[in-house]
């Protein structure tokens, strides 16, 4: 049987390298990046402006849209851009798998609600869909938490709450959704552990032989609403294996050096 052919927007990203890596054991992989074809395994093609997206989606029978500009001031990027890649597709059919945010239809934080609208999107497109929502990845937490831990003392917003994935788990449930049928919202996806932002510091702090001050400061009405307490974590989804402790061990060196996941 002919392998399936599967693109994959967002290819390049922290879930897009895991994901794209996993695939190829089962399917004919195309990685879309602005950056131009290293190989047979990408295409050059930029969702702000449509450049190279007909050709990118040619043949395929599945897409994976990993792809965001991750533009919190910004937001509506993200839905125009699902918009040109749905409009590339055309006459063809393929499978649309897409990443979204646990909470996107509860938390009213501009970028979860764009994600929201890049869902329906994706529902009304016509095409063939499965949408997973996960909670934010530890690669993100490590870089709030590194930013954090520049300055002398740390200072955290009170009574955040976050329920961090690893990567990898998102990555091979994706792995399942594109290979199989196209399945409408499936169960949401999130870490083993609640944990608050001082939890998370204080996890980094001793993987890394560092001592911070913390200080945590009450968040006003909006940012509030922002950090989502509590609004981002799992209601009745399915848990990860991998804690943010377990995840800073499997990327730390034995001097206690851990290097930023988003590369900034
Ligand atoms: N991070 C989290 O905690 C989290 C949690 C839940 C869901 N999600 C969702 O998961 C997805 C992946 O997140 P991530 O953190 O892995 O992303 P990321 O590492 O920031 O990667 C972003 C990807 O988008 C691509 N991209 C950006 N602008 C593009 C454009 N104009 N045209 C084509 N490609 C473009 C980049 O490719 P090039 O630079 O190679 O062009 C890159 O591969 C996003 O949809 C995100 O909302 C993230």
């Amino acid at each position: 049987m002919a392998r399936m052919k599967v693109l994959v927007t967002g290819g390049t990203g922290v879930l897009g390298r895991e994901l794209t890596h996993r695939l190829r054991d089962h399917a004919e992989v195309r990685v879309l990046s602005r950056r131009p074809a290293q190989d047979t395994g990408s295409v050059q093609g930029d969702l702000e402006t449509g450049e190279g997206l007909v050709a990118a989606v040619e043949g395929v029978d599945a897409i994976a849209h990993c792809a965001s500009a991750a533009d919190y001031r910004r937001p509506q990027r993200d839905v125009a851009q699902t918009q040109r890649l749905l409009d590339a597709v055309g006459g063809e059919r393929p499978h649309i798998v897409y990443i979204s945010i646990v909470g996107a239809d509860r938390v009213p934080f501009g970028f979860l609600r764009a994600k929201l609208e890049a869902e329906r999107l994706v529902e009304e497109s016509g095409l063939p869909w499965t949408t997973l929502r996960a909670t934010q990845f530890h690669d993100l937490m490590l870089m709030f938490v590194m930013r954090l831990c520049k300055a002398p003392v740390a200072v955290v917003p009170r009574g955040s709450l976050f329920q961090p994935v690893d990567v990898g788990d998102v990555a091979e449930r994706m792995v399942e959704l594109i290979m199989g049928q196209p399945a409408g919202h499936v169960r949401e996806l999130g870490g083993p552990k609640v944990e608050s932002m001082t939890d998370l510091i204080r996890t980094y702090l001793t993987a890394t032989h560092r001592r911070r001050s913390m200080v945590a400061i009450p968040v006003p009405g909006r940012l509030r609403t922002a950090f989502g307490v509590g609004g981002q974590l799992l209601t009745d989804g399915d848990q990860g294996t991998v804690t943010f402790e377990n995840y800073l061990r499997s990327r730390g060196t034995a001097d206690g050096i851990i290097k930023h996941p988003y590369g900034h």
